[in-house]
Formats: C-alpha cells, structure tokens, sequence
C-alpha cells in the first residue's frame, strides 16, 4: 500500500507533490511527508501523523523550496503512524531521502546487519533498512543508480521506492520490485515525474510510462529513462491517461461513496455497453480469450479475488453452475497463492479485482499460470498488472472509484460475471439468451428504483447505529450478497458484522441472538424464500430484531419483522444488483450517523499492495 510520488524540474515540487499525494490518498493516509531540495543543495523533509493536509504549513509558516522532492502517504505495516516512522527516510549522513511502498521481508536481518556497521535508525520501519543501504553503496563509491539497484537486490518481498540524494539534486530514481502496486512515470519539457499510480500523474501529462518488475525509472527534468536489473536500457510503450475530468469530482455529494451507489446504474450500462446483441439475444464476448471449442472443453472455471471482489466471484461461481453447468468455485486469493489447487488447461481462471493490483491476487495469478490454468481478468483500471498479467481482460468501464468502499466496481464484476456465465452457456448449449438479455436491459432502470429510495435508509439507519453486532443472513445468491453487506458495514462504520449461510445458523451462531444482535436478512422471492422465513421466524423467537430485504409483494414478513424493504419483482440472476443496493444504502447511512469517515475508514487503503 502507500502512496509514493517525485517530481524534479523548473517549478516547486512541494505544491506538485502535495496535489500527488492527496491524488493517492486511497492507498494509505496514516501519515504523510515530502522532502525538497533546496537551491542552496540542503535536503528538507517534513512529515507529520496524520492525512496529507496536516502538512500543510501552519499560518506564517512557509514549505519548503526547491525544485526536486518526494513525497509519501503511508498505510501502516512496520511501526505505529507516528512523524518518525512517516516516510521520506533519510540515512546517516542526511544527505538521501527515501519514500517506499511494500514490504521488505528480511529488513530486520538487514537491520541487525546494518547497525552492526554502526547504522543509527531513527523509525521502527521495515523502509528504513533501504536507505541505510543506499548510503553504504555510495560510500564504496557506486553511483546512485547502481547503488539503488544493488540495495534492491538485497530486498526479499514486493516493493516499489523513490529516491533523491543532495549530490545529484536534479534526479530522481524510482525502482519496481515485484508486484508493490504500481510505479510509473511521465515527462514533459522541462520536467518529469514518477508516482505510484495513475491518478497523481494526470494533472501532469496526458501519458505515463508504467514500469514492470526490476525496472528503474531515471528521472531527471524533461526525461524518464527506464533501465534494467543490470543496468541497461529497456525501451517501454507508454500508456494514454483518460482526461482529468474523468477522474476526481464528488460531484455536489457529501461522499465518494455515495455518489459512486448512484452511480451503479450506470455501471452497469457501461459494463453491458457493446458485449450484448439486443436483437439478436446473443452475448457478444467477441475478444473473449478462449475459442468456441476450448469453451466446449472447459473442466472448472475459478473465481479468485480479495474482499469485495472475491464476494462478486462468489455470486460469479454460483451464476457459472446455474447457467452454464459448469463446476466452479471461488476462492481467496491470499488463500489460493500458498495451496496446490488441481487445475490445468481446461480450468479457466477469472482473477476479480477493481484495482487490478491487489498482491494477493497478482500472487494468485502467478500460482495457477504455473499449473497453466487460462486467466482472464475482471478490472477496472486500465494498464493495471493484473491486465497485463491475464492473457485477456474483461474491462468493468466504471470510471475511477475513489471510495475505499467498493460499490459500482461490484456491480459491474457481477454484471460482467452475469455476462460471462451467460456466455458459457450460449456457446456450450448453441442457445440464444433471450431470457437473459432481456432482464440485463432491465437492470439499470430497477436498480435506480432501488436507489429512489434511499432518503428512507437515514430512518432505519438512526434505529440501528447504536447497536455494537449484527448478523447478516442470506441463502443461495442471496449469501454472497450478505457477505457483501456485512463487510461494507464493518469497513466504513467499524461494527461488527457478520455473514452466514442463514441454513448455517443453527450450528452456532444461533446462541449469539438476543434483543441486542439484529439480524440483516436477505429473503428475496425464489426457491429458497420458505427456508429463510423459517430462520427469520428462529431469530425473532429468541427476541432479535431483524431488518429484512425482501421482494415486492411479499405480504408474509411485512408483520413479523422490524424493518422491511422492498425490492422491485425481478429475474433471479438479477437478484445480487439489486439486493446488495439497500445493504450498501444502510452501510453509509450508519457510518454517516456514527461520525464515521465514510470515504477514508480507519485502517485500510483503496489498494492493497502488501501481502
Ligand atoms: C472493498 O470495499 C474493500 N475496500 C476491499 O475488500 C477490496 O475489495 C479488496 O481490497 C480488493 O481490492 P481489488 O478489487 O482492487 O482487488
């Protein structure tokens, strides 16, 4: 995780780097510090705890200049968010200043090492250790760049780093080591810059040079050299970045958050724009990466994710089974990375994620090319590793999302799941999807009406926020969706919240009901709506409350239960785009009374780069 971002050239860095860094704020925003070198050669770094405005300069204070610095927002992994541990670091003789995002595996051999030369550490970062051994590599008279990749090669983990030096005030260096969610660079006359994502780069040039593993940006004013392990040139494609409107607006909403929920409807229009034939009732995958025949082949498919999108891939697996018969499951990617899964060739591999950096899914990649499963992604962000890992990407198309709750990213990875199942099918059964196209087209227009009603989620909202536990039941498509709602809860409001399979329920669970755990249960019309009136009725006899997500026309829990919500009469695969709107709508509402931060919750990063 973090946030790391340089700039070197003709005008101030601090005002550049600060906009960068507010720009990467999702990756981690515990504390926050820029260093600048001055005219006069001095080196000045600055950080605080704390988000990046409390770096701000107090009144009458002034930021440091200079036209070369770096800067970093942090999410905690070695060491407490204090001002010590807050990156840049610097080493011995302050002369080099360091800004890192990753983990370093063996730092604290290293570090044992280090202050057995006679080191003096000032952090209880992991980071610390690099800087030290920077320094040691300059003292034996390499130059930066190879001092740079000498101490990366000392690095067990994934990392990315930035780094400036008082000698050579007008470069700056930036090295990728494994997966370490993203670096990449951009010049322009006069200047240049290297950040560890897109969104810090787009105010700066309209494209980017991404940087894949063990390569190393040289950065100097109106250049962006890229070199190798070793040292040599490596020639790199650059990437076109979407305009600077598409990226950062609340547009006139109090949160992210809630403009991204209602936003969903149209993401999943653009998730279905172009892969679906309205006339002719045929799903139109026509980049899809396997051929008709291997389709007809396939033995499993696999859904791998983290959080919200490993929720999504569990909606996915269930969509597969029904519609297209085929045997799948979906499995987390932080588990999947350290098994021996039996797959092969004729297993199909949908790696699911917003960010398409998440290191456990990038591992989880790696794990089954090994045993040479097929892997497309489901993504949202163009250029992502996980893009150029899959041989094939399913793009969601849903814009930045900049909650660190994910909504609209969920939406569009179960449209497109919807989507793909259906298109399993299509080919293996040589069957039209009449039925299927048909309800797609309504879903943007339901979903809506769901979202109509989201001034009435403040009320149940106020009769809830007090609780400290809930308990989120679900059967069928409608379980993954529990899950889902449970975590947005626990994420954004910090209550407990827990998901079961409601049939689950009586093996244990059952004993934590009273008048103080109420029961978020999804019992939308279908084959399993009996059984799950059946646990609601087992919860309400042992005095919970319960707050139930139903279908229009239900007049059966209307007066058993404590809340009800209706959601409008849909087709069954259209349930999950529907029944997780109100159980997101209920997450912000609570989190908004608690006082919460909605768009940035305590503890956790948009993007999750470490293991
Ligand atoms: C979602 O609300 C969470 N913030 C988190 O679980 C997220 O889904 C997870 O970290 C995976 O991220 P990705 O989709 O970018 O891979």
């Amino acid at each position: 995780m973090c946030g790391i971002v340089g700039y070197v050239g003709t005008s101030e860095s601090w005002p550049i780097i600060f906009v960068g860094l507010q720009r990467l704020a999702y990756r981690g925003y515990d504390s926050a510090g820029i260093a600048v070198i001055g005219a006069d050669g001095s080196l000045e770094i600055r950080k605080s705890a704390g988000k990046v405005q409390e770096l701000e300069p107090a009144p009458g204070e002034s930021a440091p200049s200079g036209t070369t610095g770096i800067g970093h927002t942090r999410w905690a992994t070695h060491g407490v968010p204090t001002g010590p541990n807050a990156h840049p670091h610097s080493d011995c003789t302050g002369n080099i200043a360091l800004v890192h995002n990753g983990i370093v595996e063996n730092y604290l051999d290293l570090k044992l090492r280090l202050a057995a030369s006679g080191h003096q550490f000032t952090s209880d970062t992991d980071t610390e250790v690099i800087v030290h051994l920077l320094e040691d590599a300059l003292a034996r008279g390499l130059s930066f760049e190879a001092s740079m990749l000498e101490a990366g090669g000392q690095l067990r983990g994934s990392n990315a780093m930035g780094a400036l030096r008082r000698d050579e005030p007008h470069k700056l260096l930036a090295l990728r080591l494994g997966y370490a969610g993203g670096l990449v660079a951009a010049s322009r006359q006069g200047d240049a810059m290297f950040a560890s994502d897109l969104p810090a780069l787009v105010p700066f040039s309209s494209e980017v040079c991404p940087l894949d593993d063990g390569e190393m940006a040289v950065v100097t004013p109106g250049k962006v050299k890229v070199v190798g392990q070793f040292g040599s040139t490596v020639v790199k494609k650059t990437l076109a970045l979407p305009p600077e409107s598409a990226w950062v607006d609340k547009a006139g909403h109090d949160h992210f958050m809630l403009k991204e929920m209602l936003e969903q409807p149209q993401a999943v229009s653009s998730a279905l724009r172009g892969r679906v034939d309205f006339e002719r009732d045929l799903i139109t995958l026509d980049d899809f990466l396997l051929s008709d025949a291997e389709i007809r082949g396939l033995s499993r498919v696999m859904l791998v994710g983290c959080g919200t999108s490993l929720n999504a891939g569990m909606v996915g697996a269930r969509l597969i089974e029904d519609l297209a018969g085929i045997p799948a499951t979906a499995e987390s990617s932080s588990e999947l990375r350290y098994r021996s899964p039996v797959i092969d060739d004729r297993t199909l591999v949908v790696a699911i994620g917003q960010s398409g950096e998440t290191a456990d899914t990038l591992a989880a990649m790696d794990t089954v090319r090994q045993r040479e499963a097929r892997i497309i992604t489901i993504c949202n962000v163009e250029g992502s590793l996980a893009t150029r890992t899959a041989e094939s990407t399913l793009y969601m198309r849903s814009g930045i999302e900049v909650g660190v709750a994910s909504t609209k990213t969920f939406v569009a990875s179960i449209t497109l799941l919807t989507l793909l199942a259906a298109y399993l099918r299509q080919v293996r059964n040589e069957s039209a999807s009449a039925d299927l196209v048909s309800q797609l087209a309504r879903a943007p227009e339901l979903m809506g009406r769901v979202l109509a009603q989201r001034a009435s989620f403040g009320d149940i909202a106020q009769r809830y926020a007090q609780y400290g536990h809930f308990l989120y039941l679900g059967r069928g498509m409608d379980y993954p969706i529990a899950v889902e709602g449970a975590l947005k809860l626990k994420e954004i409001s910090y209550m407990h919240a827990e998901a079961y399979p409601a049939g689950e329920m009586k093996h244990g669970p059952i004993a934590l009901i009273d008048e103080h755990m109420p029961t978020v249960a999804i019992a939308t019309a279908g084959p399993l709506y009996d059984k799950m009136v059946g646990n609601i009725m087992e919860v309400k006899a042992r005095g919970g409350p319960v707050i139930a997500v139903v279908t229009e026309g239900d007049t059966a829990l209307a007066s058993l239960v404590d809340d009800i919500i209706y959601l409008p009469q849909c087709d069954g695969v259209l349930s999950p785009l529907l029944s997780v709107l109100p159980l997101q709508l209920l997450a912000y509402h609570i989190a908004v009374q608690r006082g919460c931060d909605v768009d940035q919750p305590r503890n956790l990063a948009k993007t999750v780069t470490v293991e």
